[in-house]
């Protein structure tokens, strides 16, 4: 007899008979690890309890953090939610993408699924499987990144299975290496009049600002602590974490380096001028050559997980500056993973 491998979900190719497959089992109230532009996502049928219900337990989920409700296109909004003028613009101009609007839900929407909340979030994902899957699943899917509750986000198919292996997750959908890397901008639009951000992501506070005409209220950026308050529900001081001490740095420069302890590793923004080749000292990584902000944010998750999984006893990162495009995701992003348990 073969060993079982049952506990491990497989990673499928997207085969129009596995896409098939895949969206039965959403449809029989299932669960699917799914790829989007930002994270990979674990997907269910946002119009069932039911189904909702096994992502909160494979993620190992509190009920009292919503999940995001994703359509295939912009059209289908007045399906779930109470739609208004600001969202029509906002829909109109960054679906699909990394955008995630909050907005008077309506009632065939869970309560599972918005945690008791008048108010649901709502996105159109950009990666174009996500939303065939959609489409053959016939119905909107609710879905919260694949990853344990406050582990480090997924942004491969392998990283999911790694992560929700020993849960009721049987397939993972391959889309390859999420484009984005960091999860979507959430704006909460339940009051038009008064946009807030509820969560700095892949898309810039100021592109929403351009297209509102007006400005956007922005939460205090995380602190170090996690007994700060949270803006949003699931938007702890802690998240994101790995599970090695993660220390925070404004700049590593050649001084600190050179002090590295020998069981210490550091994460550099971008390649330092005079760096060895990749790999040649272990301790040392960078997520870019050049410091680009998108490519930073789309390799920062699987460089954690890398640096998470090679036994260091501490890391070190450097925090971008600039208040501008993608770098308050990044820095909230690694402030939540670094807060102290
Ligand atoms: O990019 C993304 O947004 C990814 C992909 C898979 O779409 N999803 C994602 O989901 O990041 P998740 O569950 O990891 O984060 C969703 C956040 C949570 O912090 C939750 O509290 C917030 O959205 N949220 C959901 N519904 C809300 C609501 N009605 N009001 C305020 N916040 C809400
Ligand atoms: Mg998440």
């Amino acid at each position: 007899m073969p060993t079982s491998r049952s506990s491990s979900p497989r990673i499928l190719r997207p085969t129009p008979a596995n896409l098939a497959r895949l969206a039965a089992t959403l449809r029989h109230g299932g669960i699917v690890g799914v790829p989007s532009e930002t994270v990979y996502g674990l997907a269910a049928d946002a119009l069932s309890e039911d189904a909702c219900a096994g992502i909160f337990k494979a993620k190992g989920r509190p009920t009292t953090d919503p999940l995001i409700v994703h359509l295939a296109s912009a059209r289908e909004l007045g399906r779930v939610a109470e739609v208004n003028d600001a969202a029509r613009a906002l829909a109109a101009a960054f679906w699909p993408g990394p955008l995630t609007l909050v907005l008077p839900k309506l009632a065939c929407v869970p309560d599972l699924v918005t945690a008791g909340k008048a108010t649901v979030a709502v996105r159109v994902p950009a990666h174009p499987l996500f939303r065939r899957l959609i489409r053959l699943a016939g119905r909107p899917l609710a879905a919260p990144s694949a990853n344990p509750f406050g582990y480090v986000s997924p942004t491969t198919a392998a990283h999911v299975r790694e992560g929700l292996s020993g849960t009721a997750l049987r397939s993972v959908l391959d889309g390859g290496e999420c484009r984005v890397g960091v999860e979507s901008t959430i704006l909460d639009l339940s009051q038009p009049g008064r946009p807030r951000l509820l969560r700095p992501g892949g898309l810039p506070v100021e592109e929403i600002e351009r297209v509102l005409g007006r400005p956007v209220s922005r939460p205090r950026p995380a602190r170090l602590s996690a007994a700060t308050a949270a803006p949003a529900p699931g938007m702890l001081a802690r998240h994101y974490s790995p599970r090695t001490p993660l220390s925070l740095h404004p700049r590593l420069d050649g001084a600190f380096l050179a002090r590295l302890p020998g069981d210490e590793a550091v994460l550099l923004l971008r390649r330092p001028a005079d760096a060895p080749a990749r790999g040649a000292d272990p301790r040392l990584r960078w997520l870019s050559e050049d410091g680009e902000l998108a490519t930073i944010a789309r390799h920062l998750f699987a460089e954690l997980r890398a640096l998470d999984g090679a036994g260091w006893r501490r890391l070190h990162a450097e925090l971008p500056a600039g208040g501008e495009g993608l770098a308050p995701a990044i820095r909230d992003r690694l402030t939540r993973a670094a807060a102290k348990r």
